[in-house]
């Protein structure tokens, strides 16, 4: 699984951009949406922005769990530390959003969901630039 591009570092550095990027922008619009009182449209916008970390975010982090990273290890014990670290950003992300998803459930929208999507972006951001890291650049030296 993963397919070539995951194993190079532009394009994956490229998918890690365009996913981060468009959380931002919708993120953003959930924000403008509360502040001008549009609190049913916010509400709307804000599942539609779980559903992208779902599909655009969580689907990568899967697609490198069912093969990518035990690929990248090998037998290298300290790349294979790294992909249970990796492992382990991926299920911080997934607990995030399983907590958004049942604070909108319960309470709708509240400042605790806000803060929970800008911890999102901040998670990823972090991930992305350990994983290009430790897996796909050059060692320095
Ligand atoms: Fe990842
Ligand atoms: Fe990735």
């Amino acid at each position: 699984m993963g397919g070539p591009s995951l194993r190079q570092l532009h394009a994956h550095h490229a998918i890690h951009e365009g996913g981060l990027s468009g959380a931002i922008d919708k993120t953003e619009e959930v924000e403008q949406l509360l502040q001008a009182g549009e609190f049913e449209v916010a509400r709307q916008a804000a599942d539609h922005l779980v559903d992208y970390w779902v599909t655009r975010i969580l689907s990568h982090a899967d697609a490198e769990e069912e093969g990518f990273y035990e690929e990248m290890a090998g037998d290298d014990p300290q790349r294979r530390l790294s992909v249970v670290k990796l492992t382990r950003d991926h299920d911080i992300l997934r607990l995030i959003i399983a907590d958004i998803r049942q604070e909108l459930a319960e309470e709708g929208m509240t400042p605790e969901v806000m803060r929970q999507f800008q911890a999102l972006i901040v998670v990823n951001a972090i991930h992305s630039r350990e994983e290009e890291r430790l897996l796909l650049e050059e060692p320095r030296g």
